[in-house]
């Protein structure tokens, strides 16, 4: 439960142009969000850049060099600059698990979804980053470290006020919402108006880390023993896409080497760990013909494999049970928001390849919500519902450096970093 520094909603009337940086996934993204107040009117430009396996697994110096280098080519080639003396001003989302004392700081506590590189965790990520833009002289001003919840979260409400959640379903699992400052324990000797809200990144991918809530199947335990950081992200783990490829590969390998399925047959490509990703579950499940043959030709196309009518069945099947759990998880995340919170209608901003692509992700996703809270069975719509997120890790990252530079022009200071304000010498959430 990771204190944003965000405070409240938007007001829909955010202006300025701002760099922002998506680092979270596979790729690494730049963005040049112009925002001019009015909700429809955004304009951005962007570019991707490749993170090989190398940079995911390697220092951080090699990490931070690298991302400040895919700025410097950005900058230059859309040929942005300083606008007199203010320098460009910048929003980060890094989509890990981060403690911030101030919305420019960040203390990574574990890597997540497969990332280890050496020599980040512990330490602030937005200091390691504003070192390596200053060795390459960027003219750049780090005004806020987000996460991709908190960022889909924001750009969401910016348009549709019916936003109360903003959610990732995708790589990996979690989501953010909107707390009032008296209601949160570590903020109590800050003098914050108890009523004041301001977002919480939960990060409840990390739930039950300790196992006393959730079964876990062998091969649960099997991915958790075998990843960078066992022990960490126990739920995302089983819910997350990420995962979901590697659960079907293990449960395939174990069946095999029990005798019990694809005999005969060479496994080498399916040896390969991670080889299967959710879009491989995805073209399982949504095989429309009635002879099977698209989940027949995937398996012949990616692992070599010929798959018998009862193979395909049973194939089938574990695509489904991987896909439904890990949906219906999804939705016991959100909704244990809902009660916490009181929220009994709005909308849940989810982004992420699970929530986009997964083919019965949303129908399973609100089977569950219903379940869990209680909705009545002969409802016409249900209460909440899930909407698509606005490009949180861009336009939201942008809009929250809005605010933040319209708050600190307004003295409002809170989580603003300012060595001359004496009221911040207090701040210490970590
Ligand atoms: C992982 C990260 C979290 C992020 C989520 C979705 O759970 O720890 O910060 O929000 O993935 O990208």
């Amino acid at each position: 439960m990771n204190v944003t520094w965000v405070m409240g909603w938007p007001s829909g009337k955010e202006t300025g142009s701002y760099l922002t940086l998506d680092l979270g996934g596979t790729n690494l993204r730049v963005c040049w969000v112009e925002l001019h107040g009015r909700e429809h009117d955004i304009k951005i430009t962007q570019d991707k850049y490749k993170l090989t396996e190398e940079i995911k697994t390697g220092q951080a110096e090699q990490l931070w060099s690298f991302v400040a280098e895919c700025l410097e080519t950005f900058i230059t080639k859309h040929n942005l600059s300083p606008n007199g003396n203010e320098l460009i001003p910048f929003g980060f989302t890094f989509s890990y698990p981060a403690a911030q004392n101030f919305i420019d700081h960040g203390v990574l506590q574990t890597w997540t979804k497969g990332f280890d590189i050496d020599g980040v965790e512990g330490e602030d990520a937005a200091s390691q980053l504003k070192l390596a833009m200053a060795k390459k002289d960027l003219p750049i001003r780090l005004v806020a470290l987000i996460n991709d919840t908190t960022g889909a979260m924001i750009a969401s409400s910016y348009h549709d006020p019916e936003t109360r959640i903003g959610a990732i379903f995708g790589t990996g699992c979690n989501a953010a919402y909107m707390e009032r400052a008296g209601s949160i324990p570590k903020l109590k000797d800050l003098d914050i108006p108890a009523d004041c809200e301001l977002a919480i990144n939960c990060e409840y991918g990390a739930f039950d880390n300790d196992h006393r809530v959730l079964p876990r199947t062998k091969y649960d335990v099997q991915i958790d023993n075998e990843s960078p950081r066992p022990g960490e992200q126990a739920f995302e783990k089983l819910s997350a896409g990420y995962y979901m490829g590697e659960m079907l590969r293990l449960a395939i390998i174990d069946l095999h080497e029990q005798g019990l399925i694809f005999q005969e047959q060479d496994l080498m490509k399916t040896k390969v760990p991670y080889v299967l990703d959710t879009g491989f579950l995805s073209q399982i499940e949504d095989d429309p013909s009635t002879d099977n043959h698209v989940t027949r030709q995937c398996f012949n196309d990616s692992l070599g494999l010929q798959l018998s009518d009862n193979e395909l069945i049973l194939v089938k099947r574990l695509a489904h049970a991987i896909a439904a759990r890990g949906a219906r998880l999804c939705a016991c995340g959100v909704a244990a928001i809902c009660r916490k919170q009181h929220i009994t209608s709005g909308h849940i901003a989810a982004d992420g390849s699970v929530a986009n692509k997964s083919p019965k992700f949303k129908a399973r996703w609100a089977a569950a919500m219903a379940e869990v809270l209680d909705w009545p069975q002969e409802r016409t719509t249900d209460p909440i519902t899930l909407t698509s997120a606005e490009d949180g890790s861009g336009i939201g990252a942008a809009i929250i450096a809005a605010m933040t530079d319209d708050r600190a022009k307004r003295g409002d200071v809170v989580g603003i970093r300012d060595e001359k304000t004496r009221r911040l010498s207090k701040v210490n959430v970590l």
